[in-house]
């Protein structure tokens, strides 16, 4: 039943983004290629984008990438050094928005090692949460609710503005072909003149900012929460190290072609992203206006034109059905042996990235990012929840599973992406292999 649904709302051009969509993205006045109602104006973007994104952009922008991950890696040994916990969620947004920053613009905002521009993460939580309320109620933009963010939102949002501003210009200021991101390969599909007023009015500016906060606010939680199993879940925790430390002699042969035979890592990762999938709540769809006139049937009830539907993958990844025992964090589902077809419908069932002509466009490099920062701590630590009540932090709270016996879940709030805390742990760093990372600076 349920995967029907999911096939008949999702993989399909019947159906479309419904125009509340446009509330994403604090004061953006053009669609995107993630808000586009129009299939037609969708399908040109998504190609357009999707340039950055091709395995052999990716392979390109890799080394960059890498070396953000070797700051957040030296972060963790100078807390390590230090006595101190580190904050995952706090240290993974900071080297998601580098990564996203210079991906998108070629621009280094160094939030992981300089404090200048660290309102930004700050004006993204608050600007992701105030969209979501408006996703789901967009009339609260009109009434107080409105008023409200507006105030919270006018200290952070003109810096953010003029921040934007800077990586755009700064980019169109140098040679067309000298980088390998994203403005590189869109900016030419737009005429915008970007010292006019009218670049914040832009389908330029709508892309660039969709980017930042798709490639940005996403992957700080896939980290998260696999850090969060990791550090409670002792099995999984040994079977992982000791993939990692057997596969590599060394820290800095673990890259995006080395890593892709860690089939644990994978399984790790992937059971992650099923518990605490990043993007948790319903993507909500309508039909799509050049279909209107044909029956849209979805699990072979017609829906009636108008009706906004979409499946929530939070419940649909914790369906008995297709995993059982499915409040337990247990990678080794991913990697058993099973049933052909019981395996064949786990995999259906499994939509962190969503499905379809709409899914997500940066599904190989989320998993790359996410990969590469969990095979380096491992090789390069051993990590454990710090103690007590900080310990804590991040952990569900009790009796929301419904009578279950309860198991710790990562806690998430559903902001259309999330907000989470945590999880705090401290890192130890193994033996003496840390000493490369002086030399790879
Ligand atoms: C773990 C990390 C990530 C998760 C779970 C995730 C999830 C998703 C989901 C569920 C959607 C569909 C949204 C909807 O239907 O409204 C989406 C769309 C999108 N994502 Fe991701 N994403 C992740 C990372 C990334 C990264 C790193 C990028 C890189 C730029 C990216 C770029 C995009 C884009 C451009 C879209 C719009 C696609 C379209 O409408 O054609 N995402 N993502």
């Amino acid at each position: 039943m349920w995967l029907s649904q999911v096939v008949d709302i999702y993989r399909t051009d019947l159906t479309t983004k419904p125009k509340a969509y446009m509330t994403l993205g604090p004061g953006l006045t053009k669609y995107n290629v993630l808000t586009a109602p129009d299939n037609h104006l969708h399908r040109t973007r998504r190609q357009l984008v999707g340039q950055a994104l091709t395995d052999r952009s990716l392979r390109a922008f890799e080394p960059t990438m890498i070396k953000q991950i070797d700051i957040f890696i030296r972060n963790a040994l100078s807390s390590a050094q230090r006595s101190q916990y580190f904050n995952i969620t706090e240290e993974a947004r900071r080297l998601g928005l580098d990564i996203a920053g210079l991906l998108s613009f070629g621009y280094d905002l160094r939030l992981q090692t300089d404090e200048q521009h660290r309102f930004m993460p700050t004006m993204l939580t608050a600007g992701t949460f105030w969209s979501s309320v408006f996703l789901q109620y967009p009339n609260a933009r009109k009434f107080r609710f409105g008023l409200i963010a507006v105030q919270a939102f006018r200290k952070l949002h003109e810096p953010y503005l003029s921040l934007m501003q800077k990586m755009i210009s700064s980019h169109m200021a140098e040679e067309k072909e000298a980088k390998h991101d994203l403005f590189s390969h869109i900016a030419h599909a737009f005429s915008v003149d970007v010292e006019s007023d009218g670049l914040r009015d832009s389908d330029l500016w709508s892309e660039a900012n969709l980017f930042l906060t798709a490639a940005g606010d996403t992957v700080k939680t896939s980290i998260s929460a696999v850090f969060f199993y990791l550090s409670r879940n002792a099995d999984p925790y040994q079977k992982l190290a000791d993939e990692i430390r057997t596969t590599f002699q060394n820290g800095s042969e673990i890259n995006g072609q080395t890593i892709a035979g860690c089939q644990y890592l994978r399984a790790c990762v992937d059971e992650a992203l099923r518990m605490s999938p990043p993007a948790a709540g319903i993507l909500w769809r309508e039909q799509a206006s050049e279909t209107r006139g044909q029956p849209l049937i979805v699990d072979g009830h017609v829906i009636p034109e108008g009706t906004v539907i979409g499946v929530n993958i939070y419940s649909l990844h914790h369906n008995e059905e297709y995993f059982p025992d499915s409040f337990t964090y247990r990678p080794e589902r991913w990697v058993e042996e099973l049933d052909p077809e019981v395996k064949k419908r786990m995999r259906e069932a499994f939509i962190p990235f969503s499905i379809g002509p709409r899914g997500c466009a940066g599904k190989s490099m989320a998993y790359l990012e996410t990969c590469l920062v969990i095979a380096k701590s491992l090789w390069y630590f051993d990590f454990e929840a710090a103690p007590g009540s900080l310990g804590r932090v991040g952990e569900g709270q009790p009796g929301m599973e419904l009578g279950r016996e309860r198991k710790e879940e990562f806690q998430l709030y559903d902001t259309f992406t999330s907000m989470h805390e945590g999880p705090y742990l401290k890192f130890q760093p193994r033996g003496n292999y840390w000493k490369d990372l002086a030399k790879n600076e």
